[in-house]
């Protein structure tokens, strides 16, 4: 008995140590984007994401603005970017509701999903009366209309939503689009691309949560997307949960990060007394996958939420943290040393300042890396004279893969890799910076980059 309780003790204490060291190792690592005691910037610690869907209507809330604005860095418009508010009637589109969101977002440093282009809900009537080519027609100008006003904003599009059927048939949900013929789909991802080549497009549904008919059709068609070069990267699992999460959650998540896309948790709400825990267990799954991009929950006060009466939002209706709070955020910020080979474990912060200042811009990397895989972070600073345009060329080593950016333009994956400014970054003061980020494969220690203005 006494050995082994020695050695466990002795275990404990080698665990508790190494747990301080990369804890201490950690702190260091977040110390410019500041503690990790709101999700977003624990989240940030391993490179990713976590949003909230947000309401017009509750801008002018000051509780649920301050919260908002404190711990979210994704943010995902509940209703206002949807069929029926963008184009209420034919041609005439209504982009301001979707705008102060979007306003409201970048101009505190955070990202937009865009939800949703194409769905059999929230249709406005003039398109729930159409049918056949008119309305294929009508769905994809509706589809380029939308991505072309928010060109260069938007992190990631649900170009599609909730098109498959539930049950066991693992085939299309019938709708007006669907009758437009089964390559509807396709051919809405390839106009949201030709609109907006730099955001992301993901398919999105629910009842996905884990290997079931529903998924695997879901699944057949990236697949099929993917070996046909229609233009699909990334899936978003909408996860409205009650009291549990599927066994195979994770590997769900993994088969289709498999294929070659990102995946995303992109409405998430969980009801049940199990709620924390079940929290806990998706945060966890998506940190285990290294393409699992990040997490979005679906309102941020139980108070705010569309499934009324339920509570399965991470704030209760005073904006206070609730126990499923605490379980994601402790999830996260244990995220960055777990040793899982996928997910981010030893964040190491080189800086290489690198340009001249005679172009009238600086840039440094800053680099997150693990086995396999890095995040850079890019600071982009103006010199005395204020920049209305910039472009940043990183020198990647031989072997590293850029496979997403955000915050810039992107052109070229390997080697000297281009930046360019998108809209809402172009102007940057005399002395003052602008970051863009990108993830990528293998190492990129050593990596170099130059700033130049215009
Ligand atoms: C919901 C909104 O939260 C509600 O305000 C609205 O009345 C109906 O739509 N799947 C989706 C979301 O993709 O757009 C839905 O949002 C919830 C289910």
């Amino acid at each position: 008995m006494k050995p082994t309780s020695r050695s466990l003790s002795r275990a404990a204490l080698a665990s508790t140590l190494l747990a301080a060291s990369i804890g201490a190792s950690l702190l260091l690592a977040t110390t410019s984007a500041g503690a990790a005691t709101t999700l977003g910037a624990s989240a940030a610690q391993t490179g990713r994401y976590f949003g909230t869907a947000v309401s017009a209507g509750k801008l002018g809330d000051t509780t649920y603005v301050g919260i908002l604005n404190r711990e979210f860095s994704m943010v995902t418009p509940e209703n206002e970017m949807k069929w029926d508010a963008t184009e209420p009637n034919q041609g005439q589109f209504s982009f301001t509701n979707g705008d102060r969101i979007l306003n409201q977002a970048v101009s505190n440093g955070k990202r937009v999903r865009g939800h949703a282009l194409l769905w059999h809900q929230q249709q406005p009537g003039w398109a729930q009366g159409l049918s056949g080519s008119a309305l294929r027609q009508a769905a994809l100008n509706h589809v380029t209309q939308v991505a072309t006003h928010y060109q260069g904003k938007i992190y990631a599009w649900d170009v599609v939503n909730e098109a498959f059927a539930d049950g066991g048939s693992g085939g299309r949900r019938d709708s007006n689009l669907q009758r437009t013929g089964n390559d509807w789909i396709e051919a809405a991802f390839r106009a949201a691309r030709a609109a907006d080549p730099g955001a992301k497009l993901c398919y999105n549904d629910y009842n996905t949560d884990g290997v079931n008919a529903k998924s695997t059709g879901i699944y057949n068609m990236v697949r099929d997307f993917k070996s046909r070069g229609v233009p699909i990267d990334c899936v978003g699992f909408q996860s409205h949960l009650s009291n549990s999460a599927p066994s195979d959650y994770q590997a769900n998540l993994q088969r289709f990060a498999d294929l070659g896309v990102e995946v995303q948790i992109t409405e998430l709400d969980i009801s049940g007394s199990n709620q924390a825990n079940v929290y806990g267990t998706v945060t966890r799954a998506c940190l285990a996958v290294a393409r699992c991009a990040g997490l979005t929950v679906w309102g941020i006060r139980d108070s705010d939420s569309w499934r009324t009466g339920e509570n399965p939002l991470l704030f209760d209706g005073n904006g206070n943290k609730k126990a499923a709070y605490t379980s994601v955020l402790d999830a996260l910020n244990a995220g960055g040393t777990t040793t899982t080979p996928t997910t981010p474990t030893t964040p190491t912060t080189p800086t290489t300042p690198t340009t001249p200042s005679n172009s009238g811009c600086t840039s440094s990397v800053s680099l997150d890396s693990w086995n396999g895989g890095f995040v850079a972070t890019v600071r982009v600073t103006a010199g005395s004279t204020a920049l209305s345009g910039w472009s940043v060329t990183t020198n990647l080593p031989s072997g590293a893969t850029v496979t997403s950016g955000w915050n810039a333009g992107q052109s070229g994956t390997t080697g000297s890799v281009k930046w360019t400014n998108v809209g809402y970054n172009g102007n940057v003061a005399a002395g003052q910076s602008t970051q863009f980020g990108f993830q990528g494969t293998g190492s990129a220690d050593g990596i170099t980059s130059s700033c130049t203005a215009g």
